[in-house]
């Protein structure tokens, strides 16, 4: 199969009461733990790009790395993204340079500039067959260059949603229910704690998403900053030499509640660099005289391809569906 966009993914998705993974891609381990997880479990998925990736690894290479995927993956859907283009030359780059889908995050600019600039993506690139994804709110946490602290980000207002769409001719949305970025999503005082002492975050705003799904019946929405933190990948880096006190996320039950909804994509990296820096970590202090990267990058890919598995089938619900 070759690449596809996210248009019949996501229909079927919307249809289905299941979402598509989108992971961050950066390298060849990650490419191939993730699209040999999507493989086996029959499981149409979305591998993105962010700015700061193409700076890492070069367009060129994620480019062959994630057609190689789909030639050792023949039977599974893949589509190509790039995750939060800031400006329109960067879609652009990414539409020539063979992506199926961009998404352009003018979410920090107001509301009619946003528009603006998510028009003049959304007309090139269905000139060249690609879908766009736009946003509407502000998520907390880092994304490239930009952070958004805690107490600064914004949720959807819903009765933007309407006309976002209908003037942008985006083709999916992505809003702000709460998740925010990176392995940090939510500060000590915004949370509680259970009775082993791990901190409990503040629910999603699954008001706001309803209110979205009834203005924008059968649109396909996304939802950003959805790793979940697993706390056995945090104590495995903190067990083994790392720092990462309080790193917390979204409970998966939330997103696979919200998967059964309208939400057709959800976004995860933060799991994808703890699986891999948890095990690298433990890999490390077990064999102390190791230095081939080949030994201790095996374990990594294992690992993204078991928790890409494991989100599979537990919190997206594609499994078998590709
Ligand atoms: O939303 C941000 C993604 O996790 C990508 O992160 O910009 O550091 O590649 P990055
Ligand atoms: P996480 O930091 O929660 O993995 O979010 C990733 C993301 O939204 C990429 O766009
Ligand atoms: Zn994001």
């Amino acid at each position: 199969m070759a690449l596809v966009t996210t248009k019949e993914m996501f229909a079927k998705a919307y249809d289905g009461g299941y979402a598509i993974g989108a992971f961050n891609v950066n390298n060849m381990e990650i490419v191939q733990g993730i699209t040999e997880a999507a493989g086996e479990l029959r499981s149409p998925v979305i591998l993105q790009v962010s700015k700061g990736a193409r700076a890492y690894a070069n367009h060129t290479y994620l480019v062959k790395l994630v057609e190689a995927a789909i030639i050792e993956n023949p039977e599974i859907p893949i589509a190509l993204h790039l995750d939060h283009g800031d400006t329109f030359e960067l879609c652009k780059n990414c539409i020539d340079g063979g992506f199926t889908s961009v998404m352009i995050d003018a979410s920090s600019k107001p509301f009619e500039e946003n528009i603006a600039l998510t028009r003049m993506v959304v007309e090139y690139a269905h000139d060249h067959g690609v879908v766009v994804e736009a946003e509407l709110g502000t998520l907390a946490g880092v994304e490239d260059e930009v952070a958004v602290e805690h107490g600064k980000e914004s949720y959807t207002h819903p009765e933007e949603v309407e006309e976002f769409v209908s003037r942008t001719g985006c083709d999916s949305l992505a809003i702000a229910i709460g998740t925010s970025h990176g392995a940090y999503k939510f500060k000590a005082s915004q949370c509680t704690r259970n009775a082993d002492g791990i901190l409990v975050p503040p629910p999603l705003r699954f008001d706001v998403l309803h209110e979205c799904i009834k203005r924008l019946p059968g649109f396909p929405i996304v939802l950003h900053g959805s790793s979940s933190v697993p706390q056995e990948f945090v104590q495995m880096v903190n067990q083994y030499g790392g720092n990462m006190p309080d790193a917390i996320g979204i409970p998966e039950d939330q997103l696979r509640e919200a998967a059964k909804l309208a939400v057709c994509k959800i976004n995860i990296d933060s799991d994808i660099r703890l699986a891999m820096t948890g095990n690298i970590r433990k890999y490390f202090a077990e064999h102390p005289d190791h230095f081939d990267p080949r030994q201790y990058l095996k374990p990594a890919r294992q690992a993204v391809k078991d928790m890409v598995a494991h989100k599979i089938v537990h919190v997206l619900g594609s499994d078998g569906k590709a």
